[in-house]
């Protein structure tokens, strides 16, 4: 009989992307370009309001943005690879993350594959970072990301730092996409971090 072999043992590990419609959709785009240079499969997913929302905000058309992704999913694929627990991923960042794809989640309603891909990311255990976006918050929100962060999700609000003395838009960005990409065990080699000098 056969021992066990990993069938994906010289595969690249896959990350799903999500790109909803809160503001920010550069941060989804930095972390598309991160994912690429760490050599990381990524699988994209766009709400409706993302594609909006993304083309107000850079100027980026669908096509423009699927050539930074490994695998483009459409939203309303629920029947693609990552709708399914069996297909292996390191996990799901939601960035920007809304607050409707937040209560999305929290309330498991998975009528669309982001959704879906989320809940597949909570049932397995896997990580799931969610760069939720909005300001001011009410209880509502507040609420959700209580609720996401009891199931086991991790809830990164884009927040700007500042004590690593950003001086360009670039580095508050970059600063933000390598500290998400933290939380999965990954250095982008672009965070300034305390106390460490090794970053210029
Ligand atoms: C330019 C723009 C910026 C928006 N910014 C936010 C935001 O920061 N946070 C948020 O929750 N919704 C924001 N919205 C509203 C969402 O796009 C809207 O609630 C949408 O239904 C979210 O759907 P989705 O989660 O399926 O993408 C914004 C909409 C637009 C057009």
């Amino acid at each position: 009989m056969d021992t066990y072999s990993p069938s994906r043992k010289d595969a690249r590990p896959r990350m799903v992307v999500g790109i909803t419609g809160a503001s920010g959709s550069i941060l989804g785009l930095r972390m598309l370009a991160a994912l690429r240079a760490l050599e990381i499969e990524s699988h994209l997913v766009i709400t409706r309001a993302g594609r909006l929302t993304l083309h107000y905000e850079t100027g980026l058309k669908p096509a423009d943005v699927a050539k930074m992704a490994d695998v483009v999913h459409s939203i309303d694929d629920v029947g693609a690879c990552i709708s399914s627990g069996s297909y292996q991923t390191l996990g799901m960042v939601v960035v920007p993350c809304s607050m409707k794809s937040l209560a999305g989640i929290v309330t498991g309603v998975t009528d669309n594959l982001l959704l879906r891909a989320a809940d597949v990311v909570l049932k397995e255990r896997r990580r799931l970072v969610l760069v939720a976006r909005e300001s001011p918050l009410h209880l509502g929100h507040l609420r959700n990301m209580v609720a996401a962060t009891e199931m086991g999700a991790i809830v990164v609000p884009p927040v700007l730092a500042f004590y690593n003395k950003p001086e360009t838009i670039d580095d508050l960005l970059d600063h933000i996409t390598g500290r998400i990409l933290d939380l999965f065990g990954f250095d982008t080699g672009r965070v300034r971090r305390w106390k460490d000098d090794s970053v210029a």
